[in-house]
C-alpha cells in the first residue's frame, strides 16, 4: 500500500557534501519527494523532535549533534515506504549496515549516521508535520 515516510539528511552528511548523492539514491530507489527543505534545528527544536529519546543516555549528545549544522528534511512516498526506506538506509550503527545502504556508504558513527528514517506510519506523520505545513506537501 502506498504510504509516506519522513527523512532527514543529518548534519554529518550535509557537511560532507552528500546531499545530492543521498537524494539521488532515494529517488532512484522509487521514492517520490512530497516535500523538501534545507534548514537547521535549534537545540530546542532538536530536543522536541527527539523527545521520545529524552531518557536515553545519548539524548544530550544527540540534541547537540542534530543542532550542529544544517539538515535536509523530506517527506517521501512509495509502496511500503516506512519499511522499504529503513531497508534502504540500513542499520542505525553503520558498522552493521548492509553493503550499498545509505548508512554503510555515507555514515560515520552510530550518532553521525547520515540519515533518519521514521519507524512507523504514525511517527512518519508526526515527524513530517513537525517540519512541513499542508501547503508545503506536493
Ligand atoms: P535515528 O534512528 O535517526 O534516531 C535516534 C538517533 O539517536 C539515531 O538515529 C542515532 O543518531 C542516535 N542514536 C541511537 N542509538 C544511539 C547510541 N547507542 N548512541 C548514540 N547515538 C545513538
Amino acid at each position: 500500500k502506498t504510504n509516506r515516510t519522513f527523512t532527514m539528511i543529518k548534519p554529518d552528511a550535509v557537511a560532507a557534501g552528500h546531499i545530492g548523492a543521498i537524494l539521488d539514491k532515494i529517488t532512484k530507489s522509487g521514492f517520490k519527494i512530497i516535500a523538501l527543505k534545507y534548514t537547521a534545528l535549534s537545540t530546542e527544536k532538536a530536543g522536541q523532535f527527539y523527545e521520545v529519546h529524552s531518557e536515553r543516555p545519548f539524548y544530550n549528545d544527540l540534541v547537540s549533534f542534530m543542532s550542529s549544522g544544517p539538515i535536509v528534511a523530506a517527506i517521501l512516498e512509495k509502496d511500503n515506504a516506512v519499511a522499504d526506506f529503513r531497508t534502504l538506509i540500513g542499520a542505525t550503527d553503520p558498522s552493521k549496515a548492509e553493503a550499498g545502504t545509505i548508512r554503510q556508504l555515507f555514515a560515520q558513527s552510530i550518532q553521525a549516521n547520515a540519515v533518519h528514517g521514521s519507524d512507523s506510519d504514525e511517527n512518519a506523520e508526526i515527524e513530517g508535520s513537525f517540519f512541513f505545513s499542508a501547503f508545503e506537501k506536493f
